[in-house]
C-alpha cells in the first residue's frame, strides 16, 4: 500500500499564525502537526509515502522531513497548485500509487488510541484480499461539521455525506482512508462540487454505491483530535503534553516506530536523536535507542 499526506490549504482560519507557516508545520505540543498523520501511516505499515502541499510550503516539508531514508522510509513529494479538494491527491498522487492500494492521511488529522496499530494492519490486509475502501468513524457532538456516514450491523456504509445540514447519524468520517486501486478511475471522473472541490465524499459516495465501502468506529478510548481553531489547536496540544508527561513515553516519534518496526537499527535511532540532543525529544528518542541496544552510554 503506498500513503499519501495531504498537507495543503490556506490554513485561513488560523490566520494570522497561516499567513507565513503551514498549519501542518505548526506545532502540537513538542513536534511539527504531519508527524502525527505520518506516523499514522508508519504504525499501517506503510513506508512509500507522498506529501503534498502547497508550491510555497513544500520546500518547508522536505527540509523537516528530506528522502525519508533515514527513517527506512521513502518521501516523495508533489504540488497541490490551488486548494481544489481533497480527491485531487488522487490526480496529483496516481503516479505514486500506480497499481498499489492506497492510503490518504489529512495532514491535521491526529489520531490517537490502544490498539490503533493492530486495527490499521488488519484493515490494511482486509482491503488487499478483498475490494472497496475503508474509512474510520468518530462520534461527535457536531456531526454536521463533517463527512457524515451511516452503517449497517457489520459495518457495511449505507450513507455518506459531506456537512450535512441534518446528519444521519453522530459518526464523522475521520480524515483517513484506505481505498483499492480502483480510487484512481473514480477520481479521474469527478466534477467540481457546488464550493468547487473534487470532493472526498464523492469518491467515498461511488463505493458506498458499490455496496464496497466499510466502516471501522473509533469509539471510547480514542482521541481523534481537531486542529482547526486557536482552540481546538492549544487542547490538541494539551492532550499530547498531559499524556506524554504521565507517561514518560512520547506518541507520534517517528525514530521510535521506524526502530518498532525494525525498519532502522537502534544505533541509526540514537544518530537521530543525537542530532536533535538540545531538545526533550532528542533526548527521548536517544533513551528508547539506548533501551533498544543502541550501544552508548546514558547522558
Ligand atoms: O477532517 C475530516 C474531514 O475532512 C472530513 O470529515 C470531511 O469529510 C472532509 O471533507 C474534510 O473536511 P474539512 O472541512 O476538514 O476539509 P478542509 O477543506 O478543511 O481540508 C482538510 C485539510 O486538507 C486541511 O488541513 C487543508 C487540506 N486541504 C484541503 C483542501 C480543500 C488540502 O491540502 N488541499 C485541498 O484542496
Amino acid at each position: 500500500m503506498k500513503g499519501i499526506v495531504l498537507a495543503g490549504g490556506s490554513g485561513t482560519r488560523l490566520h494570522p499564525v497561516t499567513r507565513a507557516v503551514s498549519k501542518q508545520l505548526l506545532p502540537v505540543y513538542d513536534k511539527p502537526m504531519i508527524y502525527y498523520p505520518i506516523s499514522v501511516l508508519m504504525l499501517a505499515g506503510i513506508r512509500e509515502i507522498l506529501i503534498i502541499s502547497t508550491p510555497v510550503d513544500l520546500p518547508a516539508f522536505r527540509r523537516l522531513l528530506g528522502d525519508g531514508g533515514e527513517l527506512g522510509l521513502s518521501f516523495s513529494y508533489a504540488e497541490q497548485a490551488a486548494p481544489n479538494g481533497l480527491a485531487e491527491a488522487f490526480l496529483i498522487g496516481a503516479e505514486h500509487v500506480g497499481d498499489d492500494t492506497a492510503a490518504l492521511v489529512l495532514g491535521d488529522n491526529i489520531f490517537h488510541g490502544q490498539g490503533f496499530a493492530s486495527i490499521l494492519q488488519q484493515q490494511l490486509r482486509r482491503l488487499e484480499a478483498e475490494k472497496g475502501c475503508v474509512l474510520f468513524g468518530y462520534p461527535v457532538r457536531d456531526p454536521g461539521r463533517y463527512g457524515v456516514g451511516e452503517a449497517d450491523e457489520t459495518g457495511r456504509l449505507l450513507s455518506i455525506e459531506e456537512k450535512p445540514a441534518k446528519p444521519r447519524s453522530n459518526r464523522a468520517i475521520t480524515g483517513l482512508y484506505f481505498y483499492d486501486n480502483d480510487v484512481l478511475d473514480i477520481a479521474r471522473t469527478l466534477t467540481p462540487s457546488a464550493r468547487g472541490e473534487l470532493e472526498i465524499t464523492d469518491v467515498n459516495r461511488a463505493y458506498v454505491e458499490r455496496g464496497d465501502a466499510r466502516l471501522i468506529d473509533l469509539g471510547r478510548g480514542f482521541a481523534w483530535l481537531d486542529t482547526g481553531t486557536h482552540e481546538s489547536l492549544i487542547e490538541a496540544s494539551q492532550y499530547v503534553q498531559v499524556l506524554e508527561h504521565r507517561q514518560g513515553v512520547r506518541f507520534a516519534c517517528l525514530e521510535e516506530i521506524a526502530l518498532a518496526k525494525g525498519w532502522i537499527t537502534a544505533d541509526q535511532a540514537f544518530v537521530l536523536g543525537e542530532r536533535q540532543a538540545s531538545s526533550g525529544y532528542g533526548d527521548y528518542v536517544m533513551d528508547v535507542a539506548r533501551r533498544m541496544g543502541a550501544d552508548r552510554p546514558s547522558s
